[in-house]
């Protein structure tokens, strides 16, 4: 039998969040050190031996660059280490997505990773996130947790790092998978995977940068100008993802705007301000004409991490950045 070693990074968020009421009303993000919620977590009598690095104690609208250099290098440090078979990152759900899928994108798949929060603050009644912390240990000591990316666990649903996104401000239930969806159950009694592991023993897909550039994201709506898209040249934007409208469009003026602005080497990556569905090229928008990139299934959120990863990889040709967003 191997012994389950497990790297738990805490970073903060709703699931170290204590309210001090019990039907949380008002909490403080990250209030809970990590080693309370390991020493609650012990109680459990989960069979895996966990060793805490906490990397922050904040709400994750306030993560950003520094903490993704700790994460990626502590992840990468662990990869390495043949003591830990597994880590674990604790995370407010808010950006979640965004963090899972740059780690996704730049780290080998020989282990585990998972990321879970929660949805409730620790003290509160009906709190999610010692549940979900379990099913994240559970799933971390699954050898066939490997060979899939990054993976999130909320509730009893397992998301690919790059199918997920939160879809509900407040619901215990807040998270979605597209396009495909949960791709695994964990249950009292096991974990249901819907499909073999499709990444064994992968490469990273991209190096980690020494810096990441500023990539906006444009949000459409109707009657606006093409002055906002301007602005955002002004202030040195190396990228921009416009959040669209439909199957990523803009106002005509908008879309000439982006165009002159990806001829002037900007690219820009169209998304959609609707919550789910695929963006394609040249189906309302004629891609080739305006040297526009179609976002394909990512919405502007995860399309803004994979456009700075390119980008700080030295990828800035609309082919292959369209490569890149159709891929995987
Ligand atoms: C956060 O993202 O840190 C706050 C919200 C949450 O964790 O659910």
């Amino acid at each position: 039998m191997i012994d389950l070693r497990i790297l738990v990074l805490g970073t903060g968020g709703t699931i170290a969040g204590a309210a001090g009421s019990a039907t949380g009303g008002t909490y403080r993000a990250g209030g809970l050190a990590l080693a309370a919620m390991l020493e609650q977590l012990a109680a459990l009598g989960l069979d895996a031996q966990l060793v805490p690095q906490e990397i922050a104690r904040i709400g994750s609208q306030d993560i950003g660059w520094p903490q993704w250099q700790a994460l990626h290098a502590a992840c990468a440090a662990a990869m390495d280490d043949p003591a830990i078979t597994g880590i674990i990152i604790t995370h407010g759900t808010d950006t979640a997505e965004e963090t899972a899928f740059l780690l996704d994108l730049t780290l080998p798949t020989t282990k585990p990773v998972v990321l879970v929060g929660a949805m409730r603050p620790a003290d509160a009644v009906g709190a999610d996130g010692m549940r979900n912390f379990a099913n994240a240990v559970k799933v971390a000591s699954d050898r066939q947790a490997t060979g899939r990316g990054v993976l999130l666990v909320m509730g009893d649903a397992v998301l690919a790092a790059r199918d997920a996104r939160k879809a509900a401000t407040s619901a215990i239930d807040a998270f979605r998978g597209f396009p495909r969806g949960p791709i695994a159950r964990v249950t009292p009694a096991r974990i249901d995977w819907f499909a073999p592991p499709h990444r064994q023993e992968e490469p990273a897909h991209y190096a980690f940068p020494d810096s990441l550039p500023r990539v906006a994201i444009l949000a459409a709506g109707a009657g606006m100008d093409e002055q906002p898209v301007e602005a955002l040249l002004g202030i040195g934007c190396k990228g921009m993802v416009l959040a669209g409208m439909g199957q990523g469009n803009a106002p005509a003026c908008v879309l000439g705007a982006l165009a002159r602005a990806a001829a002037a080497g900007v690219p820009v990556v169209r998304s959609t301000r609707v919550d789910e569905g695929i963006v394609d090229r040249n189906v309302e928008v004629d891609d080739d004409a305006l040297g526009l990139v179609a976002a394909r299934a990512l919405g502007p959120a995860k399309a803004r991490v994979l456009l700075m990863v390119l980008l700080a990889n030295g990828i800035t040709d609309a082919s292959r950045l369209q490569a890149a967003f159709d891929g995987g």
